[in-house]
């Protein structure tokens, strides 16, 4: 039907005569001239339809804004000052001979031509994503997102991976979130689960002997979304035998920079740099520190044991308790009423208050200090603050009190907030290692220890004799990359001995009979000669939100899922027939209404 795409002419064609498919983007009426921007997958090109083709001319008339045409015509140059420099094809343009209307289109909900983000909502745009695909900034993205895929499989295919498919009918896998169930029919009252992840079958795949796995997979999980979050997403999964955390993360390093190369042609600057969790949760509040926001929490625990301001004393004498500081350089500017809004915003992570003191002039001491809990603190208490923030002039220093959990998620969440309202994020890429984090963290709710990770991750060599008697203090061969605040991989090294699997699930409070009904198979596994083994795995969607500089990952993905985890083009999730609910053996409850 063509001969070229519409984007890919230019002045090497200069006079030939040529064939190109596409949408109208914009028709213009020109004093008996008629102008059509014709739009296909690799860009525009002008369209001129002249009067002296009088067939042609009536048809273009009639055309309207994604009506689809084929257009056969003479290329030649634009008139003198008609150049567009700022379009590929700028300089030439399409002299119509014929002109084929393949198919009309009703007026689009929304304008390509003149896309005003800020009038057309996302619920919009996924109610009729094909069309908002049609734009060249979506297309762009899922573009980057397909070199960013191709990159990876070389990088692995180059490295031994094989590309090994699993189940998506599988049993439940503990990733943590709640599992999408499939209910069967051939088993009635039974579900299949859909994969959280891969986890266990890449670990077999490793006991079968395959040595090196990856896959790219769809994963789905029914947790409460947020902009990088999805029901189902995709991970690049990766398993090896033999290799150790070192090894493992210096490959993932050089692979990211492979990415980064060759899709933005930027270099990252490797080893990445490595944190520990205690540091980078003493330090960011946060175990997943955005490096390009140049603010810090200071503890600050010490100093207000003795003081009489219960907020501060009390969680300062509280082994489960922080006091810390974050200040705020020329934060003397804040009015009350930002304030009180970054008090409510630390509030959604459960922090009481928001404290805080401005230095408008230190030399002067106590009076030169602004804050409405001044009155309960003694002078020393003040300098040691001062001289531990290196609070100056100007400079507004804000506090957080409470059990070192809520601390952490408060203050860190305002920390990034603050660089972003503040405008102190640096510019470029700052990635890094999360290491030594815990094996298991206490959960309060359901008073029991549960994996900071998944149950299947080692800890370190040394800490196995703690599992029993210390599990708090029990650190784990875990890793994760961090990537400008965002958590983009995940991964360790796995348990490959039944005798540690078996205590580390038992500390998490599964027995050995739930152990067996859940993992029995991973425990037999492990009986015939299991190879020691560790891999990782990458959110691909937050790759390419980063790379591309999306906002949410929704914007990276062709048919995403709204906040509630509904598909707007599709309707689903939908109800399904009486007849099919029954062959599956499923009633459903009435609702609470009727
Ligand atoms: P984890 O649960 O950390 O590890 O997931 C790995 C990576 O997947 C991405 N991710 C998500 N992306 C979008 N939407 C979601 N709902 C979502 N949840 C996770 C994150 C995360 O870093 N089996 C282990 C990996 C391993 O140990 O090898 C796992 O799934 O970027
Ligand atoms: P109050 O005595 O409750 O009026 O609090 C005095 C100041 O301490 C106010 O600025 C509160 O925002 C702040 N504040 C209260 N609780 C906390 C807390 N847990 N952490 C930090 N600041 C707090």
């Amino acid at each position: 039907m063509r001969s070229h795409y519409c984007g890919h002419i230019d002045e090497s064609l200069l006079d030939q005569e040529v064939d190109v498919c596409g949408w109208v983007h914009r028709r213009r009426d020109h004093g008996g001239v008629i102008f059509i921007d014709l739009r296909d997958r690799e860009g525009l090109v002008q369209i001129v339809v002249d009067p002296d083709t009088p067939q042609v001319f009536a048809l273009a008339e009639r055309v309207r804004s994604e009506y689809v045409l084929r257009i056969h015509g003479r290329v030649r140059r634009r008139p003198e000052g008609t150049v567009n420099e700022d379009l590929a094809t700028g300089r030439v343009e399409i002299l119509a001979l014929d002109l084929a209307v393949l198919n009309t289109s009703e007026t689009p909900p929304f304008q390509l031509d003149e896309y005003d983000a800020a009038k057309v909502s996302e619920d919009h745009r996924l109610r009729y994503r094909y069309l908002d695909l049609r734009r060249p900034e979506m297309l762009q993205r899922l573009r980057i997102r397909s070199e960013i895929t191709r990159v990876l499989r070389e990088y692995l295919d180059q490295h031994g991976f094989l590309d090994i498919e699993t189940p998506m009918l599988t049993r439940a896998t503990p990733e943590g979130a709640r599992d999408y169930l499939v209910p069967s029919r051939t088993h009635q009252g039974s579900f299949f689960a859909l994969p959280q992840s891969p986890q266990l079958f890449k670990q077999l795949l490793m006991m079968s002997g395959m040595d090196r796995y990856y896959q790219i997979v769809r994963c789905f999980r029914d947790e409460d979304l947020r902009a990088d979050r999805q029901p189902e997403f995709t991970q690049l999964d990766i398993e090896t035998s033999f290799l150790d955390e070192e090894q493992i993360m210096s490959m993932m390093e050089e692979m990211m920079r492979e990415v980064f190369a060759r899709v933005l042609e930027i270099p990252l600057h490797v080893p990445f740099p490595r944190m520990s969790y205690a540091e980078a949760m003493s330090r960011f509040g946060s175990d997943k520190p955005d490096l390009r926001i140049p603010l810090e929490l200071v503890d600050l625990g010490d100093v207000m044991k003795d003081v009489e301001f219960k907020v501060f004393s009390g969680p300062a004498n509280d082994e489960h308790g922080r006091v810390a500081a974050l200040r705020l350089p020329g934060g003397c500017e804040l009015s009350r009423k930002e304030i009180d809004d970054y008090t409510k915003f630390v509030g959604i992570y459960g922090a009481k208050g928001l404290a805080y003191i401005k230095v408008n002039d230190r030399a002067a001491g106590r009076e030169g200090l602004q804050s409405p809990i001044l009155k309960f603190l003694p002078d020393d208490v003040i300098e040691a603050i001062m001289q531990r923030t290196g609070a100056e002039d100007g400079d507004l220093v804000f506090f957080g009190a409470d059990k070192a959990g809520i601390v952490n998620e408060s203050l860190g969440a305002l920390r990034v907030r603050l660089g972003h309202d503040r405008g102190l994020v640096e510019r470029g890429w700052q990635p890094l290692w999360i290491v030594d984090f815990p094996m298991f963290e206490w959960d309060d709710k359901a008073n029991r220890w549960q994996a900071l990770h998944h149950p299947f991750t080692s800890p370190r060599e040394e800490h196995i004799d703690m599992l029993e008697s210390d599990p708090g203090q029990c650190l784990s061969r875990a890793y994760d990359m961090v990537l400008n605040g965002t958590e983009i991989g995940g991964g360790s090294m796995r348990i490959h001995r039944a005798d540690v699997q078996e205590s580390v699930l038992r500390q998490l409070g599964i027995d050995e009979q739930e152990a067996r009904d859940k993992f029995g198979f991973l425990l037999d596994a492990l009986k015939y000669g299991c190879p020691p083994h560790g891999g990782i795995a990458f959110g691909l969607d937050r790759l390419v939100m980063l790379l591309t500089g999306a906002q949410s990952i929704r914007e990276v993905m062709a048919f995403p899922k709204t906040q509630t985890a509904s598909c707007l083009l599709t309707q689903a999730p939908s109800e399904v027939s009486p007849a099919q609910l029954r062959e599956l053996g499923i009633k459903l409850r009435k609702p609470a209404a009727e």
